[in-house]
């Protein structure tokens, strides 16, 4: 019970993160561990309360009411230690979480509101409801180390105890100890990094360096590709519902090729002048998980040469063996034998930490001057600390030897249950980043309902591909679980 009294009147010196809870998030985990019987038990509590706010905090006098009421009632050690962790875990209910984020939230982007999540634990999360999902999204590919991750959860505690920040241009420790482990991830040549906090500033700074260094504006880019929501990043994505409202939709700089097809960028470096190109080698967002074919970027590679161009390659969420085809491809780029001129990096390179960068060679670094750029927050101290841990464990860990031997079951898996079920479609993707046609996006969504009921969350689709982006970590195990949990959801399609 003690555990319970404390989740609901929180300890400051214990979790200053928290606040009380409210009777409203109290009734709901009652409802969520008692389920039919909690009814009575809550209203016995409202009126013992004398029916206070639902939304209010509550406070010791009305906790030790509760706490009373509880000890009266039989109720096994589990569902004690039950209740307490979901309060624990959240003091506030669904219900108003989803209420204030409608209130005070700019709508920038469509809720989630189905799952809300509140712990992670390996390659699952558990939500305000108290149920646990398989994470095949991973947070668009940002959090492959673990939902949650002892490790670097002490470090940055370490570092915060330290020093917590420090502005890019000032030299730090944290970041020369990054600096000495991260060679032997990196594509040969490209030794030279500057950090940013996500993947679109990363790729407008990847465009300002390519701009530096060629002296030039003009950049071809790819229908299809993704790149970011800030400025920059929007003006080089494809979907031209992003750029529309912005003004980004004829900028003047950019061209956009067609993807796997070397005549239209040819013809583009002609026409163009342009001397910058950039592209995801796998598509993600925008493309359902579709890769370059090796044709492609081989050509790609030759044409840059022959027309003296450079080529970016976002590896925002490809990077980190994600794509990986044999053992020790951490970046899609290794996977083809390729070595771009500027890579951008992120989402996973911090294990779940915001933390990204360009990484690019000494001649091209070298041509932006002092005072080209600048950031308060790049490769700060708690992000430097993130990334070594977070870099350090995904070798220990042989992520890219784990993603090889997942991504051949999950195929041969889809495989076997494309012979049963005529529903699913082309295959698309390269190592953990795949996904699969259903024929519409009625049908995505159905499955990708049907998946959620089934305890498995998935990625944002877009058309009528599904996409999966699952943590770079799970097992055979889990692996076996999403194929079965996918065989219930597509069963109900077929039939
Ligand atoms: C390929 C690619 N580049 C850049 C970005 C932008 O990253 P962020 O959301 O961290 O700004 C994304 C995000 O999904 C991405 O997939």
């Amino acid at each position: 019970m003690e555990t319970i009294k404390r989740a609901i009147i929180y300890d400051r010196s214990l979790n200053p993160e928290r606040t009380n809870a409210t009777f409203e998030r109290l009734a709901e985990v009652l409802e969520n561990v008692l389920n039919e019987q909690s009814a009575a038990h809550i209203s016995k509590l409202l009126d013992l309360l004398e029916q206070p706010n639902p939304r209010n905090q509550l406070n010791e006098k009305q906790a030790d009411k509760i706490i009373e009421y509880l000890d009266k009632i039989v109720l096994s050690r589990q569902q004690i230690q039950e209740i307490g962790e979901q309060l624990q875990l959240s003091e506030i209910s669904t219900a108003e979480a989803i209420d204030i984020h409608q209130q005070f939230k700019i709508p920038v982007s469509h809720p989630e509101e189905d799952i809300i999540p509140v712990q992670g634990k390996g390659c699952w999360i558990k939500d305000t409801k108290g149920k646990w999902y398989l994470d095949m999204d991973s947070n668009y590919s940002a959090t492959n180390l673990g939902m949650s991750n002892p490790e670097i959860a002490l470090g940055l505690y370490n570092q915060a105890n330290t020093l917590i920040s420090m502005k890019e241009d000032r030299i730090q420790i944290a970041r020369s100890r990054f600096l000495k482990e991260i060679h032997q991830m990196m594509p040969p040549g490209l030794d030279q990094f500057y950090w940013q906090n996500s993947g679109g500033e990363a790729v407008d700074k990847a465009l300002k360096i390519a701009k530096a260094y060629t002296g030039t504006t003009q950049v071809i880019a790819f229908k299809g590709g993704f790149h970011g929501r800030t400025h920059g990043a929007v003006a080089v994505t494809w979907n031209k519902k992003y750029r529309e409202p912005f003004g980004l939709d004829e900028t003047g700089w950019v061209h956009f090729a067609d993807f796997n097809d070397l005549n239209s960028v040819e013809t583009l470096l002609k026409t163009t002048g342009a001397k910058i190109i950039i592209l995801e080698m796998v598509q993600g967002e925008e493309a359902g998980n579709r890769p370059a074919t090796p044709e492609f970027v081989n050509g790609l590679w030759t044409l840059a040469k022959q027309y003296d161009a450079v080529i970016i390659d976002d590896e925002v969420q490809a990077g980190f063996g994600r794509t990986a085809v044999k053992q020790g491809d951490w970046f899609a780029c290794m996977s083809y034998d390729l070595v771009p001129d500027i890579m951008v990096i992120g989402k996973s390179f911090g294990g779940g930490y915001p933390v990204t960068a360009v990484v690019t060679k000494k001649k091209i670094g070298s041509k932006m001057k002092y005072g080209y750029d600048g950031s308060t927050f790049g490769g700060n101290p708690m992000a430097m600390t993130a990334t070594l841990i977070a870099t350090r464990q995904m070798r220990e860990k042989d992520v890219t030897g784990n993603v090889v031997a997942r991504a051949k079951q999950i195929k041969s898996g889809i495989r076997t249950l494309r012979e049963t079920y005529s529903i699913i479609g082309t295959y698309s993707g390269r190592g953990l980043m795949f996904g699969f046609d259903l024929g519409s996006a009625e049908n995505v969504q159905k499955v990708q309902s049907g998946l959620r009921e089934n305890g498995v969350k998935v990625s944002l689709s877009s058309g009528s591909m599904i996409r999966f982006l699952p943590l770079t970590i799970m097992s055979k195990g889990e692996t076996d679980f999403f194929l079965k949990q996918l065989e219930k959801s597509i069963k109900i399609l077929d039939s």
